[in-house]
């Protein structure tokens, strides 16, 4: 169609004025996004540019070289059904005292049978649970046998081996052989098949490897072992591993140690949290039950609403620490449980004084020692690194008040024997200065942004601090409804999460150890207990979320020393200045928590030359409702980019929403 010049020209003005009101619409979601979501920030409006200052000429304290680190426990299936690679769920039939559950029986083809749990065949001291499978009538084709649903399916991938084990025990009678698939779960399609010929009339462990052809990869099947002859057969510990990081043997599952190992931690805080507590005395991380020969394992009753195999016990844990090359920061059962238990302290606290004792020993002792030689058994002779021990968790809590006394028990006796080992707090106590105070922080983005500076002007001559939980979440009590909010969080959060960050970076003299908590989150209905958690995945997939990516950034990008820096103006900005001091580079940190783009004029201060160009990562989103999840897993992540006209005093502008980390060389290190 022709358009005449003042058609053409009213057509223009008519569509500029559709672009300005919805500009305008969207600017006023946005604030409003951030006002309910969360920020509302009284200098969304700017004012004029903010200035940087940076002081190069003195340098700041050395940033801690621990600074960024991992927490973890066993929540939202964080071991099983995440990253232990266990496929099997309820492999040792303990998860109900009364019926199979996550197992059915499959008849298939006319054959008939029956499964059921068996406490009359125990196969050895803790696997006092077996799974009963009768054979009443099958032949030729037909097949009676039992499935594994797995942690919300079985994961399948294209040529790919896995190994499959189990106890197994035959009735009289019973000459097999027993078949195991992988196959789809209404079993229309075997993707990978094995067989045992024969089942000995005494317990004894099989072990067979099924693989994969080019198949598409999928997740809702089961693993079955089944018969097609009549008879009975015991099974227990039955186990299905895919391929798992490193090719450990009870390893992990490789794309969450991959996503994990590009978080670049210094430390794995283990083995929780709550999860170290248990809600009882009975039920705590008992970390002897937690170690050798995976039949020695009973497993035990979480903190979170369900039972872990243990089968990612305490030298795996140590063992996921070699592999990150992180250092555990161990925190020992203190004696107080969730639901008010406590140990008094002195005599009846003592075995768990030895216990902690023990379990120092385990992890970092010679292998000629008790417990360093009983590490050595179970496989790894060489001693691991220990820098940090933490007595309890959150004992705050305990409303007996008993923890400034069994604070004391526990770190005299720790320092007798390891004096140079830094013993952590879990709340302020009086009678024993530690040498580390762990914070917790879980608060709205706007709160974390408002209380950035919290370090600034923090005591020098107390305490260290280790920031062992934080997180910005949307959700008041993310335990309460857990499924309302998240699984993961939103570019908004990452935002409250980043200026914070910047302000334990700049305090990271003091701030010597810092863990965003939960890490990890299985993403099917009813596994998750938290709210908002870092990582995200199914049987078959992960993606991190806005906050997952902004952790990578500062943990990838911080140099050895802090640069003072003061910023005036630009009330939405957070700043955190340091520098490599052998190559020179300054990592200059700004969050924009408004949907404004801000100039900065930054002024370098004492520095020598400022190489014109240089490096911007950059975290942003349109929205701060933007976020990644598994179906559209990479929609906030960073971008990096060539940063030009820099110098010693440049402007530079920082985007709508934004997380950006300024790489800046300077000509040589003070
Ligand atoms: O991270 C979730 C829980 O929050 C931890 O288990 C506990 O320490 C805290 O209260």
């Amino acid at each position: 169609m022709k358009v005449s010049k003042s058609a053409e020209t009213t057509a223009w003005t008519g569509l500029i004025t559709i672009v300005c009101a919805l500009c305008l619409v969207f600017s006023i979601k946005f604030k409003a996004d951030r006002a309910e979501g969360v920020l509302q920030q009284s200098g969304d409006v700017l004012d004029g540019p903010a200035v940087l200052q940076i002081n190069v000429a003195q340098p700041g304290p050395r940033v801690s070289p621990m600074l960024y680190g991992l927490m973890t426990e066993e929540i939202n299936y964080s071991y099983d059904g995440g990253l232990y690679g266990e496929l099997i769920r309820n492999r040792i039939f303990k998860d109900d005292a009364n019926v199979p559950v996550h197992w059915s029986v499959v008849q298939d083809g006319g054959g008939s049978g029956s499964i059921a749990l068996d406490t009359g065949e125990p196969t050895g001291a803790e696997l006092t649970t077996s799974l009963k499978l009768t054979v009443t009538s099958a032949a030729g084709h037909e097949r009676v046998g039992a499935s594994n649903e797995g942690f919300w399916g079985i994961p399948v991938q294209p040529n790919t081996h896995y190994r499959a084990s189990f106890y197994a025990k035959a009735g009289a009678g019973f000459a097999g052989p027993l078949i195991l698939t992988i196959e789809s779960a209404d079993g229309a399609a075997v993707y990978a098949r094995a067989q045992v010929s024969k089942i000995s009339r005494d317990w004894k462990q099989y072990t067979v490897t099924l693989k994969t052809g080019n198949v598409s990869p999928s997740k809702n099947n089961r693993f079955v072992l089944a018969a097609s002859q009549p008879g009975t057969i015991w099974l227990n510990l039955v186990s299905l591993f895919p391929p798992t990081y490193r090719n450990r043997p009870n390893g992990n599952r490789i794309d969450l140690m991959q996503k994990l190992a590009d978080l670049k931690p210094a430390f794995l805080r283990l083995p929780g949290g709550n999860y170290l507590e248990g809600d009882t005395i009975a039920t705590r991380f008992d970390w002897k039950k937690t170690i050798g020969l995976l039949t020695r394992r009973p497993g035990h009753q979480g903190p979170w609403g369900y039972r872990s195999s243990d089968g990612l016990g305490l030298l795996e844990f140590l063992e996921w620490c070699e592999d990150l090359k992180m250092e555990p920061v161990l925190a020992v059962y203190a004696g107080y449980s969730l639901k008010g238990e406590h140990v008094a302290p002195g005599t009846a606290l003592q075995p768990y004084v030895q216990d902690a004792l023990d379990e120092i020993e385990y992890v970092s002792g010679d292998k000629n020692t008790q417990w360093g030689g009983e590490r050595a058994r179970d496989g790894h002779p060489a001693p691991f690194p220990l820098t940090y021990v933490e007595v309890g968790n959150e004992d705050g809590f305990d409303r007996s008040g008993s923890y400034d006394e069994r604070f004391a028990q526990f770190y005299d006796a720790i320092k007798a024997r390891y004096p140079k080992l830094q013993v952590i707090a879990t709340t302020p106590v009086k009678r024993r200065t530690p040498d580390v105070l762990d914070e917790h922080f879980y608060r709205t983005a706007q709160a974390m942004e408002r209380d950035a500076h919290h370090y600034d002007n923090y005591s020098r001559s107390g305490p260290k601090i280790f920031v062992g939980e934080w997180a910005s979440q949307d959700i008041d009590r993310p335990w309460e409804q857990p499924d309302k909010k998240g699984p993961t969080p939103t570019l908004n959060s990452a935002l409250g999460d980043a200026a914070w960050m910047t302000g334990m970076e700049r305090n990271s003299d003091i701030v010597v150890l810092e863990s965003y908590a939960p890490l990890l989150v299985n993403i099917n209905p009813g596994a998750r207990q938290w709210a908002v958690n870092l990582i995200g995945y199914d049987a078959l997939s992960s993606y991190g979320s806005p906050s997952y990516y902004a952790q990578a950034m500062f943990a990838a990008n911080h140099g050895d020393t802090i640069l003072r820096s003061t910023l005036k103006g630009g009330a939405t900005l957070y700043e955190s200045v340091t520098r490599d001091s052998g190559t020179g580079i300054i990592y200059l940190k700004m969050v924009n928590t408004s949907g404004t783009a801000q100039p900065v004029h930054v002024d370098l201060i004492g520095a020598t030359t400022l190489a014109p160009t240089g490096t911007a990562i950059v975290l942003s989103g349109t929205s701060p409702r933007d976020t990644n999840s598994i179906t559209d897993p990479t929609r906030v992540v960073p971008v990096t980019r060539e940063a030009n006209g820099l110098g010693n005093h440049f402007t530079y502008t920082f985007a709508p929403y934004s997380i950006t980390i300024l790489k800046l060389q300077t000509d040589r290190a003070p």
